[in-house]
């Protein structure tokens, strides 16, 4: 028997209740629940609707409950509807009818915005502790390589020489952004519905502020019936969640590319690498393509929740329930890809010579320009003559090192017997030493800042 059976004469259908149903997920939230009972218990005591006694009952019994889920005793019955239902049911079971009085002035709708806005706190918090896992794993090896040079690319096409620690450092930063945009959304979470009733707030005197300090919130929510229907931080956190997932793909592609025998910059350990059941010689990087893979599974977790909200009318409507799978979803698989990226990370073997070797006098082109600019020429100009340069070596299948210096001023009399200086690919990092740059000082700076945000 359900606990809103009062106004109906049948029972509810079985397909009906396969689709209506959420304890099969939701118990997930059983911790909350009854955290957020034994407070309301407390506060219904405070504003005189229970006596004491009553309180000390409703709160003894909950607690057995809790030690019945963490002990994963507790059973389920044929009526449990959702998690806030079961243990209201087993409360009463264990207390008897004064267990009845601990729904006085709550509904499910104000109880469910709590419990799963404590719960995604909570997430929000042990996700933060995984992205800072591998934001170390990063620095760990950045450190490593503030003066190994290797080709960096824009458009995929070879641009400029850059250290694999800089390389390696951007990822640092991208998820710092996703730590920040974390603790925005977890300042905009911490506000408490539980008071709100089903909209329209409670006639009793709860004592709001109180129940929601006693939680572990910032304060109480502001409009009872905005609160109810507020899933702006599920949306806010699988927002972060994909846009983080989205810095892992990134990184994962880099990872695979680099990791190509064509490339051959990075090694993959092999605990983190795959083998084809046909082809012998493969050495695959699954991993790195499942952390690919699972990013369109998270935005496709955030439009689909997105989805669900844009058309509800105002209050609480049952499409809500939709929330939790998606967020569920969405943190399972995180908690699946952060530790491996963050192995595979720690474990990557950096193949410095490689990396040497693929750099190419055209990526020193930009350099060469610089060159001539230092002499007095406007860089388009330069931009210009240097492109003739770089034509004209590849007319004679030379490198651009290699032609003549001849041939150089023929194009430009700009040029003088010190551009062989130009051609030095540790010259061209080592200038890049502003604020943010690629020069091994510039890095080892950045890479200090980037330890001051971990230590604090
Ligand atoms: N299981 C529901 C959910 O997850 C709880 C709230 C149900 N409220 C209601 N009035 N039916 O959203």
């Amino acid at each position: 028997m359900s606990l809103w059976g009062g106004r109906f004469s049948e029972p509810s259908d079985a397909d009906l209740r396969r689709l209506n149903d959420s304890i099969g997920y939701d118990r997930a939230l059983y911790a909350e629940d009854i955290e957020g009972s034994v407070v309301y218990a407390r506060a219904l005591a405070d504003a005189g609707v229970i006596t004491a006694g009553e309180r000390e009952a409703i709160v003894g019994g909950l607690r057995q409950v809790k030690r019945e889920f963490d002990a994963e005793r507790f059973e389920l019955a044929a009526g449990d509807e959702d998690i806030h239902t079961a243990v209201e049911r087993r409360l009463i079971e264990i207390v008897g009818e004064v267990g009845g009085k601990l729904h006085t002035g709550r509904s499910r709708n104000d109880q469910v915005a709590t419990d799963f806005r404590l719960w995604t706190m909570r997430a929000a918090d042990k996700l933060r502790a995984e992205i800072r896992q591998l934001q170390a794993a990063i620095v760990s090896l950045a450190e490593k390589h503030t003066g190994t040079v290797m080709p960096g690319y824009t458009h995929m096409q070879p641009a400029q020489p850059i250290t694999a620690g800089h390389w390696l450092m951007s990822f640092f930063w991208m998820l710092e952004r996703d730590l920040d945009r974390l603790k925005a959304a977890r300042g905009r979470m911490a506000l408490c519905p539980l008071g709100s009733g089903a909209l329209a707030g409670t006639p009793f005197a709860i004592d709001r502020q109180k129940i929601a300090t006693e939680l572990g919130f910032d304060g109480p929510s502001e409009n009872s019936l905005d609160a109810v229907s507020d899933r702006d931080f599920v949306a806010d956190t699988l927002y972060i969640v994909s846009i983080c997932a989205i810095h892992l793909s990134r990184l994962a592609e880099d990872v695979l590319i680099y990791s190509n025998p064509a490339f051959g910059f990075i090694t993959l350990d092999d605990r983190y690498s795959t083998g084809s059941s046909l082809m012998p010689q493969k050495r695959n990087a699954d991993p790195m393509e499942l952390t690919r893979g699972k990013t369109g599974r998270l935005i496709g977790n955030l439009t689909g929740l997105l989805t669900t909200l844009k058309g509800l009318p105002s209050g609480y409507n049952k499409d809500l329930q939709e929330d939790k799978e998606a967020l569920f979803d969405a943190l399972d698989t995180m908690r699946q890809l952060l530790p491996v990226v963050t192995a595979t990370v720690s474990s990557l073997q950096v193949n410095v010579e490689a990396m040497e070797l693929a750099l190419t006098d055209d990526l020193l082109a930009t350099d060469l320009a610089d060159y001539l600019v230092d002499k007095g020429m406007p860089f388009r100009q330069s931009h210009h003559i240097v492109g003739a340069a770089v034509r004209l070596a590849a007319q004679r299948g030379e490198r651009l090192s290699q032609l003549p210096l001849r041939s150089l001023k023929r194009i430009s009399a700009s040029f003088g017997d010190d551009v062989a200086d130009v051609f030095d690919y540790m010259r061209s990092i080592r200038q890049r030493d502003a604020y943010g740059g690629t020069a091994p000082a510039a890095v080892r700076a950045q890479i200090a800042r980037a330890k001051a945000r971990l230590d604090a």
